[in-house]
């Protein structure tokens, strides 16, 4: 299996490191058995040796190659080095929904260069392949600096017991429609799984399918009134025909931002109903901490004019990804509902 490999320029070490010990070169990652043992752990041992002691201290400085060898056998790990030094390592827990990532380590000679980084990546691309729904760990909260490094690439805290707090990522889920009707029951059997104060950020050019997807979601939520385009207002409420969460249907070209949804004056609640805001590419990260990112692409590609999917003549297929964000889409269902 090859690594995913990444460049790095900076060398580092800090200001006391030996020149001849710092580590260069190309940061490459890959999945180890028990073979590789030996150099896991001591990865796992330095990084872990070099961080602020804990109370209750971290157990991984106990692994021994016997233990962490059993783990690669039966879970297996990854090994990242660079300049034929191994550089960092984590131990895999498989099993269960969820990919678990352990001792997750970086040797203080190689600290900024993305060995971190690279690791869960890899991690992640190994979830996707396993068909996994998500990754998590654990973490410490006297490791502020560990805990962002984890927000950053996504992970979301699904619960906390003492210090210790579980973390988890849901992975994207990628499904082709192949023509509108397709689109809306898509939309439909999403439907199933939402709930009062969901959040979906529909993103695609012009005429890439978002109201149509948003219909979907309307017969599945079973809401009054047609969805349309909200193009000459700004958001449009469906309310519920029977007792569930009301559809509010927002066209966000002419909203200055995601703060400005709450003070338009809908006769719902946000936190009573579904939100379905259609955004133009790119714009949708960083708005709420939690939401689901519906992205749209044309297949063919833009070149050619969007055609009405209703014809088997014009075939014109999307790409529907679905990249949840926050930790309300861990143990969602959302691979089982859109299958
Ligand atoms: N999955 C699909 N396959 C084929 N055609 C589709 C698909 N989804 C939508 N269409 C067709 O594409 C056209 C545009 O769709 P739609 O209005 O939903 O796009 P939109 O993204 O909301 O556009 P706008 O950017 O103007 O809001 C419609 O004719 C629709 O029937
Ligand atoms: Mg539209």
């Amino acid at each position: 299996m090859t690594g995913r490999t990444e460049r790095y320029d900076e060398r580092v070490g800090g200001p006391d490191a030996d020149a001849g010990s710092l580590v260069s070169g190309a940061v490459a990652v890959h999945e180890v058995g028990a073979g590789r043992a030996a150099e896991v752990v001591s990865v796992i041992h330095a990084g872990f040796g070099a961080r602020t002691p804990l109370d209750p201290p971290s157990t991984a400085t106990d692994e021994t190659e016997e233990s962490v060898a059993r783990v690669l056998t039966d879970h297996g790990g990854l090994l990242a080095e660079a300049g034929g030094r191994p550089v960092g390592a984590l131990l895999l827990e498989t099993g269960g929904d969820l990919l678990g990532l352990r001792r997750v380590a970086v040797h203080p000679d190689a600290q900024r260069m993305g060995v971190a980084g690279a690791l869960v990546g890899t991690a992640e691309r190994v979830a996707r392949e396993r068909g996994y729904a998500g990754l998590r760990l654990a973490a410490r909260t006297e490791l502020p600096g560990t805990l962002r490094f984890w927000r950053h690439l996504g992970y979301d805290q699904l619960s906390r017991e003492g210090t210790t707090v579980t973390m988890a990522k849901a992975l994207p889920v990628e499904k082709e429609a192949t023509t509108a009707e397709e689109a809306r029951a898509l939309g439909a059997r999403l439907a199933t799984l939402l709930r009062a104060g969901d959040l979906l950020i529909l993103t695609g050019d012009l005429g890439a399918g978002k109201t149509t997807f948003t219909q979907g979601l309307g017969e599945g939520l079973q809401v009054r009134g047609g969805v349309t385009s909200p193009t000459f207002v700004i958001a449009r409420v469906h309310p519920s025909l029977v007792g569930g969460p009301a559809l509010v249907h927002v066209d966000a070209y002419r909203l200055g931002g995601i703060d400005e949804l709450d003070d338009l004056d809908l006769d719902t609640s946000l936190d009573e109903a579904v939100t379905v805001v259609e955004w133009g590419e790119g714009i949708a990260e960083g708005l709420a901490d939690t939401r689901l990112e519906v992205s749209l692409t044309r297949a063919r590609g833009d070149d050619v004019p969007p055609g009405d999917g209703d014809h088997a003549d014009d075939v014109d297929p999307r790409h529907v990804r679905f990249t949840p964000v926050g930790a309300r889409w861990i143990g969602s269902g959302l691979r089982e509902a859109l299958a």
